[in-house]
Formats: C-alpha cells, structure tokens, sequence
C-alpha cells in the first residue's frame, strides 16, 4: 500500500476515506512538526498531505525519492517550492473553491468590526471607561456611501464584492489585468493600484502572495491610501509590511486595520500591532467553520488520491507536469 504523511488531524471523513487506500501516518499535533521531523516524515512517503504551516522545500522534496504527489489543505501555497516539485515531475494540488464563501464572510466581519471599531468597543468597557453614551466617542467609518478597494478580483475578492451590494458601497478592483466580465457581475470598476489606493475608504486584500506581491503594502503604498481609510487583509501577511502599516496607524494616516493574516504567524503576544488601537487580528481563521473544513480535507484528500493512483489531480497547481 501506498504510504502517506498527513501532517496534522484533519476532519475524519476525509481521514476515513484516506485510510482506505492508503497506509496513513497522521503528525498528531496541535503543533505544526518542526522541519526536520516533517522531513523525516515524508522521506519514505508516496504521498504528502500538508498545510500552509508546512515548509515544502526544494530540499525537503529531494529528500522522498518515492515522493509522486503533493497535496495542501488550502488554496494559498506559497509555503510550498513549486517549481522544485516540477522539475521532479510530482502534481501539487490544492484546495480552490470550497472556502471563497467562509472566507469572503471573513473579511466582512473585519471590515465591519474594524470601520465600527468593535475591537475597540469592547476593550474601552473591560477597562471600565464605558460610564456614559458620549456623543463624540468611538466614531468609525461609515461604509454606506463608502468606497470599497478590492486587489484581487479573483473568487474571493469577487465574492467580498458581492456582499458590497447590500451595503450600498461604490466598488473599485485591481490586479495584474483588467476582467470586465468578473467586474460587470459585481458592479466594479477597474483602477490601477495607485488609483484604487488614493480613492479606497476600505482597501482589501485578496491575491496570492508571490515574488510580485510580497510586501506590495509598504510605507508608500500606506502614504497613497486616503487619511482615515482602512486596511484589510485575509489573504496572506507577507503582502504586508508591519513596521509600515505599525507607523501608518500609529501617526493617525490609516484609519484602522483588520488583519486575519499576519506575518510571522503567530504574531509575538508582544508585537506594537497586537494592541494598537484601531487594529483588530484575528488568528488566520477566514476558512475556519466546519463546513468548509471538512470540504477542504476532502478535496485534499481527493487530490492526494488521484496522485496515488497516477491520474490527474482535480485541482492542481502545476498542471505542466502531465504535458512537459
Ligand atoms: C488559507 O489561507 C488558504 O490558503 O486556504
């Protein structure tokens, strides 16, 4: 029977039907194995069930001769050396789809705990200050009438847009190419990145973290965003820089920040963010609900199977690997 590494529980339907057609060894947790354990792990394997806390190296994959399919409970895999695992010939797969509406819902309660300043609410009454209703205190940013930033209109960013309707708010979205047919079903219109940063009382971000993105958010872009305005993020932290958003929301420019990724992550309990005013941090839980859990071990699953068994992965990252 084929051998496969998982590297932390997952939901146990999916683990059931892993266990099935394969000899499964499951890292029991709750943390993440160090690297070296996870390399140890997966040197004897046929099959790698990983997570975006799992480092999938060039070395880490040299290191499983038999290694023929690699596959991430989650939809961002930036964590995992791609082009390594091409050149080996080995599909990765991953887990698109089945958590855009969780993640979308995500991102509005970020957006309006943070324009609301929820956060902030409930810190001010565990403090003992709430002794009155104070007409001029904690004021927020009213998103009706409000313009709403979108980087990435893919399914996250247009099912976030998609939700904008109901709040009555003028939509804006850019990327690295215009897509009219997306943006006509959402009612946005495409700005370039600096327009949308000058114009944006709420700028989210929904692209993947590459090469191009990584820390796209520094103190220039922060300096372009209109005073008063907000930042989102549930994509992934490296697309932020910190010390720039910290300064940013330290002198007053940025109005507030909601942020479900971080980076590191975990941020330090000690990190200036953590406890900024204004800025609210949720531990990476856009995809967080049962649902769309055991959907996602599922699909993992699937497509780790399918690599087991040498057919095309369902949903697969480098799908040059079956024509090169
Ligand atoms: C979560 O961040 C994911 O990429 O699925």
């Amino acid at each position: 029977m084929n051998k496969v590494f998982v590297t932390r529980p997952i939901p146990q339907s999916a683990l059931g039907r892993l266990r099935r057609e394969a000899t499964v060894e499951v890292w029991p947790g709750p943390q993440p194995p160090p690297y070296q354990e996870l390399r140890r792990h997966v040197a004897p394997c046929d099959g790698l069930l990983c997570l975006l806390t799992d480092r999938v190296d060039a070395e880490l994959i040299a290191s499983a001769p038999r290694l023929r399919v690699i596959s991430q409970m989650a939809v961002g895999y930036d964590n995992i050396d791609v082009a390594a695992a091409t050149a080996r010939g080995i599909p990765v797969g991953h887990t698109p789809g089945v958590l855009t509406e969780a993640t979308a819902d995500l991102t509005w309660a970020l957006i309006l705990a943070t324009a609301r300043r929820v956060l902030d609410g409930v810190r001010f009454i565990e403090a003992g200050r709430w002794t009155t209703w104070d007409p001029m205190g904690l004021l927020g940013l009213e998103l009706h009438g409000a313009t709403l930033g979108i980087v990435g209109l893919g399914r996250i960013g247009a099912a976030v847009a998609r939700r904008a309707a109901g709040f009555g708010m003028r939509l804006l979205y850019t990327g690295p190419r215009e897509k009219p047919a997306v943006a006509a079903g959402v009612g946005a219109t495409y700005a370039d990145f600096e327009t949308l940063l000058r114009e944006s009382d709420v700028v989210s971000i929904h692209c993947p973290l590459t090469p191009a993105t990584r820390h796209l958010f520094d103190a220039r872009a922060f300096a372009l965003m209109k005073p008063g305005a907000i930042l989102i993020n549930t994509a992934r932290g490296g697309i932020v820089d910190h010390k720039a958003l910290l300064d940013a929301v330290r002198d007053g420019h940025l109005g507030g920040a909601g942020l479900d990724v971080t980076e590191p992550e975990p941020l330090p309990a000690d990190h200036p963010l953590m406890a900024q005013e204004r800025v609210l941090i949720t531990p990476h839980i856009g995809s967080a609900t049962v649902r769309t859990r055991t959907r996602m071990a599922e699909m993992a699953v699937a497509n780790l199977l399918a690599g087991l068994r040498g057919e095309p992965l369902p949903h697969c990252v480098n799908p040059e690997v079956y024509t090169g």
